[in-house]
């Protein structure tokens, strides 16, 4: 525990206190005074829980999807929250990353907890720390280190990925990365904009020269009443995800392509981990740089932010 305030009712009772920050056994606890709340797992920096009230409802309530059969045990990455993509999205292309696993290895490694970065009345907010360990070197054997702050305020969570080239040699690391955002909504209502005219690539074509083929989106607002897999390439960088009676902004930077993703029950049920009917419960909106790969010079730092408010 990192700090406890004692706070006096006007019963005159004492309450129990309130704990801005939390060290769990496997996992990070953030509780704002104000009554958001977040929930950051050691494995995969993967945050699984947020909750938060709107300015109209102000009961905090969830905003991220977990599914019920999730892995939480670190024996696979989470089905849910925010898991962290880095070096690469989707299946390596990248012949560094040939010996990488989907979305890479931030997702399904134990991060370190680092510091507690801010602590205040408006935000609290931590770091967590990955650097190369013998399993990483042994499958990506180059000089990196990643660093992930989480802020939660009383309607908004924003997390930063640092990605620092920590070689000592010229070599600039080229990667990708990505917040896959698993939102808590009703699939068959959501709407995302502004995508009109963006180009995409879609993910459920069934060829590969179906799935390089650049469409450009046609919709005001983008829906996931098919399976969805799209990668939007240059997207606006700020998006508005809305249903009836509820809604969330997202405004990133760094991150110019956004991923929008819902399996439906095509490929939903092949999910092991996927709850039965999961995908009609969430929507995908995950920022990100996945088309080519961006890059950071020797002892540099590149940081891809996102931050999500209550609408
Ligand atoms: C999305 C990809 O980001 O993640 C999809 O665009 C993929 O193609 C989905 O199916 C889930 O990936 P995973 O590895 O968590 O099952």
């Amino acid at each position: 525990m990192y700090k406890s305030t004692q706070v006096v009712d006007i019963t005159g009772l004492r309450r129990p206190p309130s704990m801005p920050f939390q060290r769990l056994d496997n996992r990070i606890v953030l509780t704002h005074p104000k009554g958001a709340s977040a929930e950051l797992l050691l494995f995969g920096a993967t945050i699984i829980s947020w909750k938060a009230g709107s300015q109209a409802n102000p009961e905090p309530t969830e905003r991220l999807f977990l599914s019920l059969k999730a892995f939480l045990d670190g024996s696979k990455p989470v089905r849910g929250g925010i898991p962290v993509v880095f070096p690469c999205f989707g299946p390596p292309t990248h012949p560094e990353h040939s010996r990488l696993a989907q979305h890479g290895f931030a997702r399904s490694e134990t991060w370190e907890f680092d510091s507690v970065v801010t602590d205040n009345a408006d935000s609290v907010s931590v770091r967590l720390t990955l650097g190369p360990t013998p399993s990483i070197t042994a499958k990506y054997n180059r000089s990196f280190h990643l660093a992930y702050v989480v802020t939660l305020e009383e309607h908004r969570l924003s997390t930063d990925l640092h990605v620092t080239n920590t070689s000592t040699s010229p070599d600039n690391l080229e990667f990708q990365a990505l917040f896959h955002n698993y939102i808590l909504a009703p699939a068959d209502q959501i709407l995302v904009r502004p995508l009109q005219n963006i180009m995409y690539y879609d993910k459920t074509e069934t060829t590969e020269e179906g799935r390089n083929n650049a469409k450009v989106e046609s919709r005001s607002g983008v829906d996931v009443h098919k399976y969805t897999d799209s990668v939007y390439e240059g997207a606006p960088q700020e998006y508005e995800v809305t249903w009836s009676g509820g809604g969330l902004r997202i405004q990133t930077s760094e991150l110019k392509d956004v991923v929008i993703w819902n399996p439906q029950k095509k490929a939903g049920s092949k999910m092991a981990d996927m709850e039965d009917g999961g995908w009609e419960r969430f929507v995908c909106v995950e920022p990100g740089y996945v088309r080519g790969f961006t890059n950071v010079g020797a002892g540099n730092t590149w940081v891809g932010r996102q931050v999500l408010s209550v609408m």
